[in-house]
């Protein structure tokens, strides 16, 4: 194992089976090197300044072959979702408490306990974005399990960046697209997505991506909202998510469509059953599925067998 970097000057971090401690050429298969270590050799992945060759890195993602259309009826084409995400990213962590009323911050604390992190153990932040459950995933582990938290859009994983330095948190991102994970197979004991997976344009091969990347007995924790709550509260829900969260996202992000998509998207996303099936066709040989809120959002907990 190579080591990567002391993180704030302070400690010593390994890398993950398999990854790099240098920036190689990224793009499809690029895999970034922690701003850590990169800030030692006076790259300017430092607070206030613009990671450049992460920026780079992302501007050259994705290269998909056309054919990977989007689902039908909503656009998810990797670009597009790229643009929405690098819009709203400054305004996406007070927008998240301020429509879920905090309740996000104890659904990732509760996927990140359905992961289990053990010491020792590296573990996987696909779609990080801003970095909260990778930050839960640390926090829970005591900081002894390692981190990865990995994402395609640098408006971000920026902001996560900030966030896991001011908080002393030694989490090393990639830029990364989720469809063509720069990491060899078997590189990670567990790895968590939220609210990510719904995005990819093409969600099986995104799964079995996660799947390749883990361990024999691996496990997976997919977080992600459902297409249709039951239970009491569930019309006060529906229009929660159809009327206000586009209302406010609207007002609070000042993008008219990014907040529309997010009901668009969940309206259209498989439940919990169906989502299962998917992630055991993807290659996971057990599945289970937590609901959390009334239904309004499902852990979903998945082991890869053994070879
Ligand atoms: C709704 S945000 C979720 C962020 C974070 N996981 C959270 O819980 O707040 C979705 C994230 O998924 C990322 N994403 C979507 N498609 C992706 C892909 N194909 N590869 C990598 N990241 C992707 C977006 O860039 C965005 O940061």
């Amino acid at each position: 194992m190579r080591e990567v970097a002391p993180t704030q000057g302070r400690e010593t971090y390994d890398a993950p089976r398999g990854l790099s401690s240098e920036t190689r050429e990224a793009g499809c298969d690029g895999f970034v090197a922690p701003r850590a270590a990169r800030s030692q050799s006076g790259d300017p992945a430092e607070p206030g300044g613009a990671p450049g060759a992460l920026r780079t890195a992302l501007r050259r993602l994705p290269c998909r072959p056309v054919s990977e259309a989007s689902p039908p009826g909503i656009d998810k084409a990797a670009g597009k979702i790229q643009a929405m995400f690098s819009r709203i990213a400054p305004r996406y962590d007070l927008l998240n408490r301020l429509l879920s009323g905090g309740t996000d911050v104890a659904w990732r604390k509760e996927a990140a306990r359905l992961l289990a992190p053990l010491p020792g153990e590296v573990h996987l932040d696909l779609c990080s974005g801003t970095g909260d459950l990778a930050l839960a995933v640390s926090r829970l582990a005591g900081g002894r399990a390692r981190v990865v938290a990995a994402d395609f859009t640098f408006e971000m994983l920026a902001i996560g960046q900030a966030k896991f330095r001011r908080r002393g948190f030694p989490i090393p991102e990639a830029g990364a697209d989720g469809l063509r994970l720069p990491f060899p197979d078997a590189t990670f004991d567990g790895a968590t997505a939220a609210f990510g997976v719904r995005n990819f344009e093409d969600l099986d091969r995104g799964l079995r991506e996660l799947c390749r990347v883990l361990r024999p007995g691996g496990r997976l924790v997919v977080l992600e909202f459902t297409p249709e709550p039951t239970g009491p509260f569930a019309p006060f829900v529906r229009f929660h998510v159809r009327t206000l969260v586009p209302l406010l996202g609207r007002i609070v992000s000042r993008d008219g469509s990014a907040y529309q998509y997010l009901p668009d998207s969940v309206g259209r996303w498989p439940a919990p059953a169906a989502l299962s099936e998917r992630m055991r066709s993807a290659g996971f040989a057990t599945v289970d599925v937590q609901l959390l809120s009334f239904g309004i959002a499902a852990a979903h907990v998945a082991r890869k067998g053994a070879p």
